[in-house]
């Protein structure tokens, strides 16, 4: 008995089911041996730079909450689980355009935390870029590497490393798309760096320039993958495991700068433990919308609830002199609307 139940626990417990996403959730307290889901490449990796670990524990919030920024209208909206080793739940164990958005956002959250600290002086293994020395010259002209560049190029090495080390472990269809995935979000950073000056001469007449290259808000990442993933393209394995072929025999171009998926996602409708799908039941949407967050699309055709809710604002504000300004409480009533549970089907309520 005891051991056909390990047996079926061995046989069901997926692949994915942890990663070093979880180091997030961690907080302070990174021990490797502690982190579930490690490959051994990253425990050696992880035991040998605790400092970067930090990083990568810290960097994992910011970029779970752009997740949560570009995915706040969707009805999977990248919500997390919480003291849930696999952190976002079973979704990810699909191979959909999700999980391709999870994999290219969390490696580039990695590369940015990693080139900023390296920047701050952070770190043991890394500083601020020093191949930027010396002369050279942009559309303005010429001008002198100075200050700080962030060193995006440690930043994608032990990204690199640390994040495709699982990937490397086996090699099958989801790994392949795991490994383009994260490169993806790699690339994404890179592709956002920008050169920063500042004027010398006289009376700031800009007749010397000292500039450094510096990366970009993380938004603008964030921003960049989202639409990667509206445009992601849908890949099967080749019959070598050696790559990928996309499925849409129409398709022209490359998928070397696009997110891959393998499988498609779930509508997400539904509380589903099989698909780790949350379901909608009882989230916000705008009556008024016809897009993803429309009641329509959002709750699924089930319906919507309205709670009307009460909203004190200041209002007729007047400056007196001096020096005051007085405004009155209004009071606003706005309409929330809410997706309606599913209803149960008559056949489940009868037993
Ligand atoms: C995401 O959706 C779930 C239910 O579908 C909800 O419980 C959760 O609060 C939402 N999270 C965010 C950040 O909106
Ligand atoms: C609801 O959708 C409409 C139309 O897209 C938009 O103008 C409005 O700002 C949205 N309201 C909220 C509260 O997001």
């Amino acid at each position: 008995m005891f051991l056909s139940f390990i047996l079926l626990l061995l046989v069901f417990t997926p692949r994915a089911d942890s990663s070093w996403w979880y180091i997030g959730a961690l907080g302070a307290r990174v021990i490797c041996d502690n982190i579930p889901g490690l490959v051994s490449k990253q425990r050696q990796l992880c035991q040998r730079h605790p400092d970067l670990m930090q990083c990568i524990g810290e960097g994992s919030k910011e970029w779970i909450k752009e997740c949560q920024h570009q995915f706040r209208h969707h009805r999977w909206n990248c919500s997390t689980l919480e003291r849930d080793h696999s952190v976002f739940g079973r979704v990810i164990l699909h191979s959909s355009r999700e999980a391709a958005f999870v994999y290219a956002v969390s490696s580039a959250g990695v590369v940015y935390a990693i080139t900023r600290a390296c920047s701050q002086g952070e770190l043991k293994t890394c500083n601020c870029d020093s191949q930027k020395r010396g002369k050279a010259s942009d559309d303005a002209g010429d001008f002198d590497w100075g200050g700080c560049s962030d060193n995006i190029n440690y930043g994608i090495k032990f990204a690199k490393a640390f994040v495709d080390a699982r990937e490397r472990t086996v090699r099958d269809a989801r790994a392949l798309m795991n490994l383009h995935n994260n490169r993806c979000g790699r690339m994404a950073v890179k592709r956002f760096m920008k050169l920063e000056c500042k004027c010398h001469g006289v009376s700031g007449s800009c007749a010397l320039r000292t500039c450094w290259l510096a990366m970009s808000d993380f938004r603008r990442t964030g921003d960049y993958l989202r639409k990667k993933y509206n445009t992601a393209v849908e890949v099967t394995m080749n019959q070598d495991g050696t790559g990928f072929t996309v499925a849409n025999k129409g398709f022209k171009g490359t998928t070397k700068n696009n997110l891959v998926y393998v499988e498609h996602s779930p509508d997400y409708c539904l509380m589903d433990r099989t698909t780790g799908s949350l379901g909608t039941a009882g989230r916000v949407c705008n009556k008024s919308s016809g897009g993803m967050d429309g009641c329509e699309v959002m709750c699924c055709g089930r319906g919507y609830d309205t709670t009307r809710i009460k909203h004190i604002t200041k209002c007729e504000c007047k400056f007196r002199w001096c020096c005051a300004v007085e405004c009155r409480d209004c009071e606003d009533t706005v309409d929330i609307h809410t997706c309606k549970p599913h209803k149960r089907p008559d056949w489940l309520d009868k037993t």
